[in-house]
């Protein structure tokens, strides 16, 4: 079952602040990585949250022609701030968290199969690890981990990357992209990091208040007229001797904010 995940009109408020403001996206197609880009404050966590079913909206959410069903674990969401530990050991949480599928049936997954996720991500090591005694960023891979076992058709992480040294960084946006294209999931990631946007990711969408000022393919998405307009800074794109896309950025245009 693979099929495209699109927004129709979609809006939230914090009581009389209106935060996401009649936001469309026509087509998110299945086996793509959306990069969700936006200063601070501009509604990606929320927009995330409303995806996930979490956040009360007004509009449409729809996985092919009909609502996304989050209550059958069809989406799986991973927050900016994990949530306080239990105390399980990895592999324990790993079973737990793979009960509910994207099928909505109770589906117990074997010990291999937890291994070979835990492998894939490079954290086999930690296995037998308690959650509560793990450092930020294995406890970032580990929730990543728990979001991957549940076979979502949707993908939704919210700043994966924030506790995650260089290399585990490269390896997570490597391996996400890889999955996502092997299960056909829609994934959904909000990054702050513009170039591993460009470097990872198949799609961009650019938050700003609360409304979608650009969507396209990160290149198209990730210029120096929406660094200029988005982000206040003066910056270039340009292309490294392998011919990937990054931006530098030199100096400042105005205060965003
Ligand atoms: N629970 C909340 N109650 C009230 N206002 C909120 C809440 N969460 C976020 N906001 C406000 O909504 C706006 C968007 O926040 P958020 O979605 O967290 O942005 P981002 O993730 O892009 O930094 C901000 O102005 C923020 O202060
Ligand atoms: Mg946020």
């Amino acid at each position: 079952m693979s099929a495209h995940l699109s927004l129709e009109n979609l809006s939230v408020s914090y009581g009389k602040q209106r935060v996401i403001d009649k936001l469309s996206v026509p087509s998110l197609a299945a086996g793509e990585v959306t990069a969700l880009l936006g200063p601070n404050g501009s509604g990606k966590s929320t927009l995330l949250r409303a995806l996930a079913g979490l956040q009360a909206c007004d509009g449409a959410v729809r996985l092919g022609d009909r609502p996304l069903n989050r209550r059958h674990g069809e989406a799986a969401y991973l927050p900016q701030t994990l949530p306080p530990c239990v105390h399980l050991t990895v592999f324990e949480s790993l079973m737990v968290a793979g009960q509910a599928t994207a099928a909505g049936l109770f589906r117990r997954h074997g010990d291999d199969e937890v291994v070979a996720l835990l492998e894939s991500l490079g954290i086999a090591h930690l296995a037998r690890h308690y959650l509560d005694q793990l450092s930020g960023g294995q406890r970032q891979l580990v929730g990543i981990a728990q979001a991957l076992i549940r076979e979502p058709a949707v993908l939704l992480l919210d700043e994966p990357l924030s506790a995650l040294d260089l290399n585990y960084q490269f390896h997570v946006m490597d391996l996400l992209r890889r999955e996502t294209r092997r299960r056909g999931m829609v994934t959904v990631i909000v990054l702050h990091d513009l170039n591993a946007a460009l470097r990872h990711t198949d799609r961009a969408l650019m938050l700003k208040g609360g409304q979608l000022l650009a969507n396209g393919r990160p290149e198209q998405v990730i210029d120096a007229a929406t660094l200029r307009a988005v982000y206040g800074v003066h910056g270039r794109v340009e292309r490294c001797p392998q011919g990937v896309p990054h931006i530098l950025v030199d100096g400042l245009s105005h205060h965003a904010g």
